[in-house]
């Protein structure tokens, strides 16, 4: 797109974690028009069989194609991981997932070994651990499951003691020697990171991918958008007083901008 034509951008994701990378989009994108779809009435995602995610993120993603996006970003890792590989052929918008950006922003740090913390079914899928593995094959990649951490954020107890004896508890299954680097391979998990830096010892540094996946959105969109106010509109499958409360910590105000969808519904208006 060109310097002065406004963007319409979708962001997508299971709940509240996608506002991880809605801020960062933000930031960097101010003059567009955003659309942000929190599936929070059927959330956790990364806990259900990979049809259910895939029929889920499908009626999302058509619900947010109808407001005519120039592209979607699905924020969600367990929807970029489990859905996006059998849907990018069905829509003619196109699809940001966020494995390659987490992928490359782990593996830019050179590291030795990879703790990949994420929902269940983002690390059964097995694709962080694959990709980062063929791009170094001697290294370490340890994959470890962190269901709880969602509801966590999801509740707005990301900064409590209760998301640090979780992670402790998580943590205590595995060995992590020789680990390096961190990834947070779940939009929800940077709501915990104070938590986690708490948690992990000092030598594992914790990446968090958002400004990869920003980076890439940028260079899709070309000069569009890079000056400008934002127009933000978020769309909700159920009430989340733990949508507003994460948004408020972030500097973002949904005030009159928020509405209920029920995505399961059938036609969406037209574009
Ligand atoms: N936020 C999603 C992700 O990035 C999943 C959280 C969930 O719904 O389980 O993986």
């Amino acid at each position: 797109m060109r310097l002065g034509e406004r963007a319409t951008i979708g962001v997508f994701d299971s709940g509240v974690g996608g506002l991880t990378v809605l801020h960062r989009l933000l930031r960097a994108i101010p003059g567009a028009d955003y659309h942000y779809v929190g599936d929070t009435a059927r959330a956790p995602y990364g806990s259900r069989s990979a049809g259910t995610i895939i029929n889920y993120t499908e009626e999302s993603l058509r619900y947010l194609e109808s407001f005519g996006c120039d592209l979607i970003v699905v924020a969600c890792n367990t929807a970029s991981a489990v859905a996006l590989p059998r849907l990018e052929v069905d829509f003619g918008v196109p699809l940001i997932g966020v494995i390659g950006p987490g992928v490359t922003c782990a593996h830019q740090r050179g590291s030795e070994g990879i703790l990949v913390l994420a929902t269940r079914a983002t690390i059964d899928s097995g694709v962080y651990q694959e990709s980062l593995r063929a791009l170094k094959p001697d290294r370490r990649v340890l994959g470890l499951a962190c269901p709880l951490f969602v509801g966590i954020a999801e509740e707005g107890w990301a900064a409590s003691s209760v998301a640090e004896v979780v992670a402790q508890r998580y943590l205590s299954g595995v060995d992590i020697t020789g680990i390096d680097v961190a990834l947070l391979a779940c939009t929800h998990f940077p709501l915990l990171l104070p938590s986690l830096r708490r948690v992990l010892p000092p030598r594992v540094e914790i990446v968090d991918p958002g400004g990869q996946i920003v980076a890439l959105v940028s260079s899709r969109l070309g000069q569009s958008g890079r000056v400008g106010t934002p127009k933000v509109h978020a769309h909700l499958s159920d009430s989340s007083p733990g949508f507003r409360q994460v948004a408020r910590l972030m500097g973002l105000d949904f005030s009159g901008e928020l509405s209920s969808v029920d995505l399961a519904q059938r036609p969406f208006r037209p574009a």
